[in-house]
């Protein structure tokens, strides 16, 4: 395992955080991940007093800005190449923002910055775990208004950004044939993702939610490329998911997107 790298977005926090530690006690190298320098800073300084000779590293980027996602990959590249990438970054925004690449934040934060993060490390990658919701099965994608500058609601933004999760792990095969690729519900979570999109409600501690996905970073599933998992457990995604004909065309939206 020592020669494996695997990036794990968005692990200064939550569910990525401890999914970041336990790929590195399990003797991976680790990138951690996050939009701010001093938060990635404060969770390498935190991982490398918790596990004394793991071998880390940080980058930071924000990934709802596209020249900010190259930029990232230009200072991945000076620290190595990953083999593995845990697209779990995300966010519940309860406000409608539009980025200044003219993108739905959520929709850019969720889907279309880490779509442009992993074409640009595809050539590297034989590995990728996106980490969605069940949320995902409520989702439809808005191809006709994808700011959704009609009807926008959090959740709404929300479950069309993990479905679009679900369909570029399952479409990821057609274009990147050495990739295996997962998504996967991580559970209910006590992070500050949950109480933003739903309140004080109880959920998995992110300590309790990490191994199945960290499971599937490290390469421990058989299960064939594109499956989806809810709970650890393959399960058929939702029929949007399923859809060959949207996924397609979600995949050319995508790149039109990401300026690729
Ligand atoms: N919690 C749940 O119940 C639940 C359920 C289903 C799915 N999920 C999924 O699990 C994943 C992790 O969520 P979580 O609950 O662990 O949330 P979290 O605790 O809020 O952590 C989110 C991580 O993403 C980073 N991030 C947010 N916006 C970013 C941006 N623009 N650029 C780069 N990094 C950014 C955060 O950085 P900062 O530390 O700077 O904020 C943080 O490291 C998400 O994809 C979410 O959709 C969560």
């Amino acid at each position: 395992m020592a020669d494996r790298v695997v990036l794990v977005t968005g692990s200064t926090d939550g569910i990525g955080r401890h999914i970041a530690r336990q790929l590195a006690a399990g003797g991976m190298r680790v990138l951690v991940h996050g939009r701010s320098k001093p938060k990635v800073d404060a969770a390498l300084e935190a991982l490398r007093g918790e596990l004394p000779g793991a071998e880390l590293d940080g980058v930071s980027f924000d990934l709802g800005r596209l020249s900010d996602v190259r930029r990232g990959v230009e200072q991945i590249g000076k620290l190595g190449a990953p083999q593995v990438l845990v697209n779990n970054a995300g966010i519940f925004a309860t406000e409608r923002a539009v980025t200044s690449d003219g993108l739905e934040m959520t929709f850019a934060v969720n889907h279309v910055g880490p779509f442009l993060l992993t074409e640009l490390l595809a050539s590297g990658l034989d590995r990728v775990v996106n980490v969605s919701s069940v949320a995902h099965t409520r989702g439809r994608i808005h191809f006709d208004d994808l700011t959704m500058a009609n009807g926008w609601t959090g959740y709404a933004a929300y479950a069309q950004s993990k479905l679009a999760n679900v369909m570029h792990a399952m479409e990821l095969q057609h274009h990147h044939a050495g990739i295996t690729a997962y998504s996967i519900h991580p559970g209910t979570v006590a992070t500050k993702l949950l109480r933003a999109g739903f309140g004080p409600i109880t959920g998995l501690k992110p300590e309790a939610a990490a191994p199945p996905i960290a499971r599937l970073a490290a390469g421990d599933a058989s299960e064939p490329t594109g499956t989806y998992f809810s709970d650890g457990v393959a399960t058929p995604p939702a029929s949007a998911a399923r859809d060959d004909a949207a996924r397609d065309r979600l995949w050319d939206v995508s790149r039109q997107l990401a300026k690729i």
